[in-house]
């Protein structure tokens, strides 16, 4: 028996589907350009796993680890890089790859981080996108889906590191919320 966690907001076959758009889409923009893929640790660990092999032209692949301070549901904005790049990004086409910007202050902090290491371009894409609850601005290139204010968990996303190996992305239920 599956793990439960609450109602299925977007099945493994939508999300299939819209990862392999968004790997063909990404395989136009970047065709001869230098891409490298920076996805970010733990909860971009499924969808990069999934949009890498949709990718069909020379790309490369690095992972950076945060850890956003904040209670279990709400990120703060303060955020701190436990794994940083292993390669140099300088002069390079930097496209940051996440499972979900909430109100942005997490992505906003990665971006500026980056921007200072003089990528050729540094753009975004995440795989569900919660636009409502936007505080810090950020422009994202590329969006799997916009979803509503909800706290969502599965397809590497969690609630107190549980519920990342779901399938597919799932509305947390409040009656989960115990550990
Ligand atoms: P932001 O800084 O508010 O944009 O939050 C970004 C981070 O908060 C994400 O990378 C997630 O780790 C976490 N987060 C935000 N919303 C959710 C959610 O609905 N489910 C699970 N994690 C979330
Ligand atoms: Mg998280």
């Amino acid at each position: 028996m599956e793990e439960e966690a609450g109602e299925v907001l977007i099945s493994r076959e939508q999300i299939e589907k819209r990862t392999r758009e968004l790997g063909e889409e990404i395989s136009r923009d970047y065709k001869g350009k230098d891409l490298v893929c920076v996805a970010i640790l733990r909860g971009g660990f499924i969808f990069i796993a999934d949009l890498c092999r949709y990718i069909k032209i020379p790309a490369q692949f690095d992972f950076m680890a945060v850890s956003s301070y904040g209670n279990r549901t709400q990120s703060s904005g303060v955020v701190r890089i436990v794994k940083d790049l292993d390669v140099n990004i300088r002069g390079r086409d930097v496209l940051v790859v996440e499972d979900i910007v909430d109100t942005g202050r997490t992505i906003r902090y990665l971006h500026d981080n980056l921007r200072t290491r003089e990528p050729k371009s540094l753009e975004i894409c995440t795989l569900l996108d919660k636009p409502k609850e936007r505080i810090a601005q950020v422009k994202i290139k590329y969006v799997g889906f916009c979803i509503p204010s909800k706290f969502v968990v599965g397809y590497g996303l969690d609630y107190a590191e549980d519920y990342r190996h779901l399938p597919d992305v799932r509305i947390l239920d409040p009656e989960y919320c115990q550990s």
